[in-house]
Order: structure tokens, then C-alpha cells, then sequence
């Protein structure tokens, strides 16, 4: 069986290295401080679906390093606010935003959003989460949370990257699984979770193409740099996140996982 691997701690903690740095460029051509499967043309388009403006407050549910919460304040001028579990993942998107003088628009917040949010209600035009779902269980109750502090009308867009799509052996899902908490669904269920949440499902959309590119070149990216993650990771974690990465590319190379993105709406004006 699998490894349990700390990719999060060990890719917000060493976020500012030069190898970290090397590896998000050749892995997403456009950096900007992600740790999904997430890239800037894709993020890009959630904004339009989401039909962001400059007077939306924004909250990203599990924003990893703060890199995709300033990304999208830049792209769109508009508020956003950024919670995570990861202490390190604050702490550089706290410094990123100082970095770039922009304190009083983009927030970042420590949270464990498998609690309720820490937000009074109607608090956000919108709200985005970008591969995190399959890291929280309840995800009904999530729901509930999501439409609490999202305003009448409120839009919320979030990827599911492990929705199965095919036949996956106990191994293949603990090599998958081996970066923390996950739970894997058939397509359905999330639509039907978010319907009883009170949501419209405006969009549900396969997006795995991206998932495997994004693996492949993340593995590769890793691979030319590895005597310098060796260094910085040791050997154990260096291999450990590369079978995770070379898993992932299988398993979305022959649908047998699947990423998807949804779209809903809490009904209002
Ligand atoms: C795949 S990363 C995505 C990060 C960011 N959205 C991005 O696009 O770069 C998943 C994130 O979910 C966060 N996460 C997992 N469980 C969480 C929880 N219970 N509460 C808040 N964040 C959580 C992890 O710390 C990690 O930063």
C-alpha cells in the first residue's frame, strides 16, 4: 500500500524556492502560485462563467498558497477573500499580498472549513473552490454553509478532480489518495447534493484534459529538477510525489477518474 505524502505542507512551505518556482512555471506555463490542476486560460474562463465583476466580494474555499486568490483580485479588481486549513499556505498568501500592496483587498484566513464558515451570512457574491472538495467529507453540509454566506443569486463554481468514471483498484486509490483525505464519487451525486442544498445547477462540465496535461508536466517539471527536491524534500517525499503524480496521469489518461466542474446558483435576484 501507498505512503501517506505531504504535498501541501511540503509545496506551500518551500513555495518561494527556486526549484518551487522552476517547477509551477514548466508545470502551468502561467505561474501564479497554484497547487491544483488548475491553469491561468481555465481559471480565466470560471471568471466569465461566473460572470465576475469589480464589486464582487469573492471567497476561495481552500485557497492553498493565496497565489490564485491575488490572481483572480488582479484579473478582475475585485475583493477576495482566501481560507485554508494549511498554516504555511497562509502564511505565504499573507505575505504575496503584502508583497503587492494589496492587504486591504485580498484577505487570507486560517480555517477549517469542515466547520462552519467563519462568515455572517450573505457575505459573498461568489465563491470558488478549486480541487478541494474531494478533501472534505459532508459535503451536503458544505453545501449548506456555502449557500449561508453566498447572497441571493450568489454563484458558486468548484472542480471535483477525482470523480470515478471507470474501474480502479484498492492500489491505484491509496497511490491517489496518498496526499490526505479524499473521497471518490460516481458522476451525480454532487449535483444531487447541491439541488437539496437549495442550489441550481447552472453547469456541470468534464474538464480531465486538463488534469492529465497538468500531471504530466508537474512530473516532468520535478523529474529535471530532482537532485534540488531531493535536497530540499528528501528522498522519501521526492518519490512518494512522484508516484502520486505519474497515478494521477494514468488514471485521468484513461477516464478512469474524471474531473469535472460545476456551477451553481443560490436562487435570488
Ligand atoms: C489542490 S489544493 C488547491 C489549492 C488552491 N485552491 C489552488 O488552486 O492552488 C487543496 C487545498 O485544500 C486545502 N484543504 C484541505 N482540507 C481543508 C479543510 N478541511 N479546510 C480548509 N482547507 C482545506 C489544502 O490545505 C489545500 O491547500
Amino acid at each position: 500500500m501507498s505512503q501517506s505524502v505531504d504535498l501541501y505542507g511540503t509545496a506551500y512551505g518551500n513555495f518561494a524556492t527556486h526549484a518551487l518556482e522552476q517547477v509551477r512555471r514548466e508545470t502551468y506555463g502561467e505561474d501564479f502560485g497554484q497547487s491544483s490542476w488548475v491553469t491561468g486560460q481555465e481559471y480565466r474562463r470560471y471568471f466569465r462563467l461566473l460572470g465576475l465583476r469589480a464589486t464582487d466580494h469573492v471567497l476561495d474555499v481552500g485557497c492553498g498558497s493565496g497565489g490564485p486568490a491575488l490572481f483572480l483580485a488582479r484579473e478582475i479588481g475585485c475583493p477576495v477573500t482566501g481560507v485554508d486549513i494549511n498554516e504555511a499556505g497562509i502564511r505565504a498568501g499573507l505575505a504575496l499580498a503584502r508583497e503587492a500592496g494589496v492587504q486591504d483587498k485580498v484577505h487570507f484566513r486560517h480555517a477549517d472549513v469542515r466547520e462552519p464558515l467563519p462568515f455572517s451570512d450573505q457575505a459573498f457574491d461568489a465563491l470558488v473552490c478549486m480541487d478541494v472538495m474531494c478533501h472534505l467529507p459532508d459535503r451536503r453540509r458544505l453545501f449548506d454553509e456555502w449557500r449561508r454566506v453566498l447572497r441571493p443569486g450568489g454563484r458558486a463554481l468548484y472542480t471535483d478532480p477525482v470523480v470515478v468514471t471507470g474501474l480502479v483498484s484498492n492500489e491505484e486509490l491509496a497511490t491517489r489518495s496518498s496526499t490526505g483525505y479524499f473521497e471518490f464519487g460516481p458522476p451525480g451525486v454532487t449535483e444531487r447534493l447541491l439541488r437539496e442544498a437549495g442550489f441550481e445547477v447552472v453547469l456541470t462540465e468534464d474538464v480531465t484534459d486538463n488534469e492529465v496535461e497538468v500531471s504530466h508536466r508537474w512530473h516532468a517539471a520535478r523529474q529535471r529538477l530532482a537532485a534540488e527536491l531531493i535536497w530540499l524534500e528528501g528522498e522519501e517525499t521526492f518519490a512518494g510525489l512522484q508516484r502520486f503524480l505519474a497515478a494521477v496521469h494514468r488514471l485521468t489518461a484513461e477516464r478512469r477518474l474524471s474531473r469535472f466542474v460545476y456551477l451553481g446558483r443560490r436562487p435570488g435576484p
